[in-house]
């Protein structure tokens, strides 16, 4: 599809020395944020618990990283409960979540209340590790944690190793670009 003169553009001007490609500091940021916003990516509930510390979180920096075994990689901000709840306990949820579900989502943009039964006001149950599994998210993926990448940006890389996998009910996934969200840029 052909894009306006408005909508198009590009970050930097004539590419200068290697030094500022390779930093990106002649970038255009507004375009780098434009332009990374139009990458793909779904909305997902992370959950993980340490001890009794429960973290759960929205997430969207999430994707399939191997077959075999079967990995997933996540973009889990280092400051949040869920990255250091999974940290220690080495285990988490990665929930999906459908789209007619945006208000369940919306739940855990903020910071994690848990009280007996509820996390962010969302039930839950055990699961076969000590991350919490929530009931009214259509199916969800027990992980083990493998790796976590902690040594470049503002959020680490956890390689998780799926453990087991629960479909109750079929859905459509629910995606940004469906969402009034951003996150990305
Ligand atoms: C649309 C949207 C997508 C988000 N995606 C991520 C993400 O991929 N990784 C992340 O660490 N935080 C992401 N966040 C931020 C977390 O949802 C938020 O920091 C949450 O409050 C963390 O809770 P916690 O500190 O109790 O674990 C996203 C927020 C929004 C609104």
């Amino acid at each position: 599809m052909p894009v306006t003169g408005i909508q198009a553009g590009r970050s930097t001007g004539a590419l200068s020395n290697d030094g500022d490609i390779r930093r990106g500091d002649d970038m255009d940021a507004k375009i780098r944020q434009k332009t990374l916003r139009m990458l793909s990516n779904g909305v997902y509930v992370l959950t993980a618990r340490s001890a009794d510390r429960y973290g759960a979180a929205t997430v969207s920096w999430v994707s399939q990283a191997s077959f075999k075994p079967p990995l997933i990689m996540a973009a889990v901000r280092r400051d949040s409960n869920v990255f250091q709840c999974l940290a220690e306990s080495h285990f988490a949820v990665l929930h999906i979540v459908g789209d007619r579900q945006q208000e369940v989502a919306r739940q855990f943009f903020y910071p994690t209340r848990a009280c007996p039964g509820t996390i962010n006001g969302e039930p839950f149950a055990a699961g076969r590790t000590a991350a919490p599994v929530l009931a009214n998210l259509p199916a969800h993926i027990e992980c083990g944690v493998n790796k976590i990448v902690d040594s470049d940006g503002d959020h680490a890389i956890v390689i998780l190793q799926v453990l087991e996998a629960e479909c109750r009910e079929q859905v459509r996934p629910l995606t940004i670009a469906e969402t009034p969200w951003v996150y990305g840029g």
